[in-house]
């Protein structure tokens, strides 16, 4: 039996400059996809798979994201007033018991890594997993959910991934895969944004992981890698070899809800299984 992941770190302090400027005075994880936001996709996926702790790693703006997991009582009252009983309970629907969302704020962003580290003391001597919520994954289950049971029988640490173009392999990190089985991978080395030559494999790392508490003691260095920024895949690197460390190629369609073409993708994908709107997005696509 491995210990249970009953926590999800999900890091929201990025600047989200690619999405300027709606990103001004929102966070990019507010962004819908249809009505949406991309916060809550992570949080519904991270409850599908049995996790129980929330821990959003925020930065500025952080409000918006906490009063959207919180009662907004005058709009409820209105609605309740209106006899509006659908979008009341749409407006209530993502309310989890007081406790279970923690909030830490990362005060610089200083890359994935330390925005990861900044909640190492609300997850404590547990394995967790992590989510960006701009990697949205759309798969039945969820990508953690598929990760967690792989968890349960292999335990240790894991990365969701997926095969790129190689040409593609600089913009993610990649891992050197050991012995397959199924769709999971052994890894013995991972890289941050290796130049296509130099890319050990195409199988890129997406925004799932599931770390043991360990890691922590790596990211504590704050040693700054690719970019400049304190990278979660060189403190990770460093576990390879002492902890069991397996890649799971999901099963699902990932977006890149950070880019704008990512997240249009993604509002239209979902758009065309809407049965409210599906006809029409199919038109239009095949319109222009
Ligand atoms: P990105 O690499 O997409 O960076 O972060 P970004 O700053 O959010 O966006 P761009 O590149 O400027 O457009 C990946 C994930 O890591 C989080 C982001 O919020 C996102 O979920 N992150 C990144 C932090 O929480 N802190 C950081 O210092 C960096």
């Amino acid at each position: 039996m491995h210990p249970p992941i009953k926590k999800i770190v999900l890091p929201v302090a990025g600047l989200g400059t690619r999405f300027l400027p709606a990103t001004k005075a929102i966070p990019k994880e507010m962004l819908p996809v249809l009505d949406k936001p991309l916060i809550q996709y992570a949080v519904e996926e991270a409850l599908e798979a049995g996790i129980e702790d929330i821990i959003l790693v925020t930065g500025r703006n952080k409000q918006v994201m906490e009063d959207h997991f919180d009662h907004a009582y005058e709009l409820e009252k209105i609605l309740q007033e209106k006899g509006k009983e659908d979008a009341l309970e749409i407006a209530r629907s993502m309310l989890l018991e007081e406790g279970r969302i923690s909030y830490v704020r990362q005060m610089r962003p200083l890359g994935l890594g330390h925005a990861i580290w900044c909640a190492r003391k609300l997850v404590n001597e547990h394995p967790f997993a992590v989510a960006l919520p701009d990697d949205l994954i759309k798969g039945k289950p969820g990508a953690l959910k598929q990760m967690v049971e792989a968890y349960n029988e292999l335990g240790g640490n894991m990365v969701a991934t997926m095969n790129v173009a190689r040409e593609d392999t600089s913009k993610y990190g990649v891992i050197t895969p050991g012995a397959h089985s199924g769709n999971r991978i052994a890894v013995e080395g991972l890289v941050e944004k290796p130049h296509p030559d130099d890319a050990p494999s195409t199988q890129a790392v997406v925004g799932r992981y599931i770390l043991q508490p360990e890691v922590m003691d790596h990211l504590n260095k704050k040693a700054v890698g690719a970019g400049g920024e304190i990278q979660l895949t060189d403190a990770m690197a460093k576990l390879i070899g002492s902890q069991p460390f397996h890649a799971i190629e999901f099963e699902g369609q990932r977006f890149d809800c950070g880019s704008k073409i990512g997240w249009l993708m993604a509002n239209l994908s979902f758009a065309a299984e809407d049965p409210a709107m599906a006809d029409q997005i199919r038109q239009l696509i095949k319109f222009r």
